[in-house]
């Protein structure tokens, strides 16, 4: 059950960050995605990364060369699983699109290869009979990878139970601290603390109860935090939460899917395009004045 070689699909916020911690962490990584701008992106976003990591003392600069040397970008899904030992999926949120990428993923990987999604909400048996392999399939899902370092392992019914070990064991490789949720559940563990909170800011906000910027406040100032609900958003992305809330049938969660829209709609998706509740790279909740 070595593993060396990890293929990452979709080289977005996600995909790009687990890419790279997987590099960091020796192993050899190719990462897919169909759109060209979204390879370019991902190897900016990695540099960024790994200036950070730089900076903070974490990585020494000369080793930068050899863990971007073991990642690979491509648009061509069977070259990126030549010889992939795991796959970990981070397509766009949507059951139909990662129908899609495991019905071709079970017909091009190898034999030996283990699957695992990163999903934030659906569940793996949603899409794992479409792989052809569903007792080598698992969710395996980050949350960010270098701030919040909780891995979720989420067998489902037909999953081979030696996955979980394994996948223990390389969550703990990749720097997370893994846990492992015993049923399917949609959110996880954390997700689901997380969506409470996210809710309930959704409903003050659309209900005109308080502005985005107190709503934050109360969140930080009484629990000593980093960021406020909008912040966690933000960083989290718009597009990602919106196709979240969307899929909720209750008034409270349209309500805000509706609002998340209009900023989708100006392409303000949050940190990554530089803008969404707050602009960056200096949100005001980052200002210490913020708090006072
Ligand atoms: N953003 C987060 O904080 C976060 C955290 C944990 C898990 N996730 C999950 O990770 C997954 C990706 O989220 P993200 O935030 O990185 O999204 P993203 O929009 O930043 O990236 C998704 C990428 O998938 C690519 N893509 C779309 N269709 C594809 C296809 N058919 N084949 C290959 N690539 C395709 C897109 O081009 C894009 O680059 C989602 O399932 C999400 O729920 C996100």
């Amino acid at each position: 059950m070595t593993l060396h070689k990890l293929c990452i699909l979709g080289a977005g916020t996600l995909g790009s960050r687990i890419a790279l911690q997987s590099s960091i962490s020796g192993y050899s990584v190719t990462v897919y995605d169909i759109h060209h701008k979204a390879l370019d992106q991902s190897l900016l976003t990695m540099k960024k990364i790994l200036q950070q990591l730089v900076k903070t003392g974490i990585l020494a600069e000369n080793q930068l060369p050899s863990i971007l040397q073991r990642i690979s970008h491509t648009l061509d899904l069977k070259t990126a699983l030549e010889g992939a030992d795991l796959v970990s999926e981070s397509v766009t949120e949507e059951v139909e699109i990662k129908k899609q990428v495991w019905t071709q993923v079970g017909k091009l990987a190898p034999d030996h290869t283990w699957f695992t999604t990163n999903t934030s909400y659906l569940l793996s048996s949603q899409f794992a009979q479409e792989s052809g392999r569903p007792k080598q399939f698992c969710a395996f899902h980050f949350h960010d990878v270098f701030y919040s370092r909780v891995v979720d392992i989420m067998p489902h019914a037909d999953t081979d139970p030696a996955m979980i070990p394994m996948l223990e064991e390389l969550g703990r490789k990749l720097n997370q601290v893994p846990v492992v949720v015993k049923k399917e559940h949609p959110g996880y563990i954390f997700n689901t603390m997380l969506m409470a909170l996210i809710g309930a800011a959704g409903k003050l906000l659309t209900k005109e109860v308080a502005s985005i910027e107190d709503i934050d406040k109360s969140w930080m100032v009484n629990f000593h935090m980093p960021m406020g609900p909008f912040g966690i958003l933000d960083s989290i992305g718009l597009d990602t939460a919106w196709h979240v809330t969307h899929s909720m049938p209750d008034a409270a969660s349209q309500a805000f899917a509706k609002l998340l829209k209009t900023y989708i709609d100006q392409g303000k998706l949050g940190e990554k395009t530089g803008e969404g509740f707050y602009t960056y790279p200096q949100p005001n909740y980052r200002n210490p004045e913020f708090i006072t």
